[in-house]
């Protein structure tokens, strides 16, 4: 056979095959194309539907978990409970000891809520996180000496009663200390700045205005709890302000 009849059959051969080649590839690209509209259509049938929240996906009596709900009817349980994942926040901090710790999660959610609150011009300082039962005891105790049990009550909790031994709570101030643990920091650029914002970040106020017949507390602008994103933003959304009225647990005014 000559040269270029063998060329000439060769040619033909790979038209032939890049054809069928082109022919495959075409169709592959079209049931592609046609899969993603299937699944944008279901996607977007999905995300029209409300997503119910689930209110039992973490515990409310286990004292380790981000959702425990800790009042004057709900003690620690051990009474004693220390958490086990305590750290020390990077951030401006007031003292020095495990007072200045918080639980790990906690933690990070801190260190980047007082990164961006700097950002904005807030200074934000820890000034009491974990706080044991020892502690407690001597915090209590001194506010009963200093204003009477009765006032003590309504701005401390008794030992084994206070969300500061969950590791899940932490008082903040302004780092010059102005209006520290009083009503007047509502006021400062920094209490406004966490009324705004720390939902963003998981946390809750948790002793609010006109609140004290559910929490058993007068307002503490500067008290925060660790709830979790998830949490935060439910709450915020539905503009509730106390966790024993989301969950549906009784008011907490009195200890028993
Ligand atoms: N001041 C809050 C209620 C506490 O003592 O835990
Ligand atoms: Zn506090």
């Amino acid at each position: 056979m000559k040269h270029h009849n063998l060329i000439g059959i060769g040619l033909v051969i790979l038209v032939i095959f890049g054809g069928a080649l082109w022919a495959h590839n075409r169709s592959i690209n079209e049931l592609s194309k046609s899969n993603t509209a299937v699944s944008t259509q279901s996607n977007s049938i999905q995300s029209s539907k409300p997503v119910e929240f689930d209110k039992t996906q973490y515990s409310n009596d286990d004292p380790a978990s981000i959702w425990t709900v800790v009042n004057k009817l709900r003690p620690l349980n051990p009474l004693s409970y220390a958490p086990t994942d305590l750290v020390t926040p990077t951030m401006p901090r007031r003292s020095s000891g495990s007072e200045m710790m918080v639980r790990k999660a906690a933690a990070e959610a801190l260190e980047t809520m007082s990164n961006d609150a700097k950002a904005s011009g807030a200074q934000l300082m820890l000034a009491s996180g974990f706080r044991s039962y020892t502690l407690q005891v001597s915090v209590y105790n001194n506010e009963v000496k200093a204003y009477g049990q009765a006032t003590a009550d309504r701005e401390s909790a008794r030992p084994g009663y206070s969300e500061h031994q969950t590791g899940l709570a932490m008082d903040l101030e302004p780092t010059s200390r102005q209006c520290e643990l009083q009503d007047c920091f509502a006021n400062t650029v920094e209490g406004k700045w966490l009324a705004t914002n720390a939902y963003k970040y998981g946390f809750l106020m948790r002793y609010q205005a006109g609140k004290e017949s559910i929490t058993g507390y007068k307002q503490e602008p500067w008290h925060f709890r660790y709830i979790g994103e998830e949490l935060a933003n439910e709450l915020h959304q539905k503009n509730i302000s106390t966790l024993e009225e989301f969950f549906g647990l009784p008011a907490a005014a009195n200890y028993r």
